[in-house]
């Protein structure tokens, strides 16, 4: 399966969305991308000043990425923490990427300016892999990298795999430090490339399970690095370990803006791409950027509440709470301890978590109007509400104290309290005839 296969099923869904206006990479792009935001994949079949089409919201609703894994929304977490546990090698084949190699000027590729305080044009879409440096397996994961001229960028490497690659470089003496940069990859890899396995197994295997071995990869004419075999474009670089540029300001997953600061320099030193490849652009903050983000820390929501023996029947990172920051877990409660019980797996699981919400099987978590629902006929603030203050905040979140990073959590309980009947708490019925589902099933 490649991107293409799920823009064509898009495309016979009527899903694709496509813009024919000629329109610059520079907020013209990045201003209809928002504008719909969520509502399905847009193709930019004219890009201002290139030859190319620009893809953008691919991996746009819960359900069409789960749908691209052949899973319903409510097997996804599940199904992700089978692959997470086990992975499986990808074969080794050329692909349709080496349909042109060669060394691209980053001036020919219509990288998104999104925002205006934004230093220029930025790569977001990009997943980034790398060797291990002591040759035991790799890593892959998303870096955003700011533009510098025809053949450098800044990357931005928060502490994880890849920081701890780097490092490794530096202290062995190393200068440079292989990688691939993909752009343009199946919503599996994509997910793939942000979900948390240890360290040194490969994103790309726990993806190739996803796609029940159909992921290949090829080595990179130029880098010591494996990319995908059917991606769009691959630039293939180094990053110098030892030499910094000033990256950013962006906005992150939150919406808000994050000051520039010294990262990594990248080198570009080759490239592979199809004949007419996609550029794929990815809007910072938009729903897109949030389920990816959001849905790995999920399933580590998802395996602790199930740890505890209860039966799990959503989580969500609520895109609302920039799907980082505030969390609705629905279960089914047997026991009165069950919610705080959960409540407090919830905040260990995603320590960045600030408000966590816990309702009654009954409740959609995905539905933010039924949990809304559920807190104003199930939740009492004085018995309900369970206060964190000073604890771990994420640097992400403005309102905390950012230097100390500290903050205050707040655990909602708003499943049925005890004491009353449960048809106290229960919606109202409407009974269903034949004819109204005669009626129902003609408007599908
Ligand atoms: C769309 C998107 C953009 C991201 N951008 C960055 C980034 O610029 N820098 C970074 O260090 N992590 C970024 N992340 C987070 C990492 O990719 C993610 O935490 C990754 O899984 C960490 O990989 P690791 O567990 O292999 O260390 C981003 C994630 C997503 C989904």
């Amino acid at each position: 399966m490649t991107l293409r296969d799920y823009l064509r099923e898009m495309e016979a869904e009527g899903r694709l969305i496509h813009v024919d206006e000629p329109l610059s990479p520079r907020y013209e792009i990045p201003y209809v991308i928002k504008k719909h935001d969520g509502e399905g994949p847009i193709l930019f079949d004219d890009v201002e000043g290139f030859d190319g089409k620009v893809v953008a919201n691919v991996c746009y609703s819960r359900e069409s990425i789960s749908a691209s894994l052949g899973v319903t929304r409510d097997r996804l977490h599940e199904h992700l923490h089978h692959a997470l546990n086990n992975p499986s090698p990808c074969r080794t084949e050329d692909g349709p990427v080496m349909e042109v190699v060669g060394n691209l000027s980053l001036h020919e590729v219509p990288v998104l300016t999104h925002y205006d305080e934004e230093q220029g044009p930025y790569i977001t879409s990009a997943v980034v892999y790398a060797k291990n440096p002591d040759g035991a397996g790799g890593n892959v994961s998303y870096h955003r990298m700011d533009v510098l001229d025809n053949n450098r960028l800044s990357i931005c490497i928060q502490p994880g795999h890849l920081s701890r690659y780097v490092e490794q470089t530096r202290e062995s003496g190393g200068e440079t430090l292989d990688i691939s940069i993909s752009i343009g990859v199946h919503p599996a890899v994509m997910l793939a490339g942000a979900l948390h396995p240890p360290f040194n197994v490969s994103e790309f295997d726990v993806a190739n399970t996803l796609l029940d071995g159909g992921l290949k990869l090829c080595e990179c004419p130029h880098v010591d690095a494996f990319a995908p075999s059917d991606t769009e474009l691959v630039l293939e670089a180094r990053i110098m370990v030892n030499e910094e540029a000033l990256e950013g300001p962006y906005v992150c997953v939150t919406g808000t803006r994050k000051e520039s600061k010294p990262q990594p320099v990248v080198e570009i030193v080759g490239s592979m791409h199809r004949e007419d490849y996609l550029y794929q652009g990815l809007l910072a903050a938009s729903r897109e950027h949030r389920l990816l983000e959001g849905i790995p820390n999920e399933v580590k929501v998802w395996e602790r509440i199930r740890d505890l023996g209860a039966a799990v029947k959503g989580v969500n990172m609520t895109p609302s709470g920039s799907s980082w920051l505030h969390c609705v877990a629905s279960f089914e409660k047997t026991d009165e301890e069950d919610p705080r019980n959960v409540l407090m797996a919830m905040f260990d699981a995603q320590p960045a978590l600030k408000h966590a919400v816990v309702v009654d099987s009954d409740i959609d978590p995905y539905d933010t109007y039924d949990v809304e629902w559920a807190l104003a006929t199930r939740f009492q603030g004085d018995k309900d509400l369970i206060i964190i203050p000073n604890s771990y905040a994420s640097r992400l979140d403005p309102s905390s104290d950012t230097e100390n990073r500290l903050g205050c959590k707040a655990g909602f309980d708003a499943t049925r309290p005890p004491g009353k009947t449960e048809e106290t708490f229960e919606k109202g019925i409407i009974p269903i005839s034949n004819r109204v589902n005669k009626y129902l099933r003609a408007l599908r």
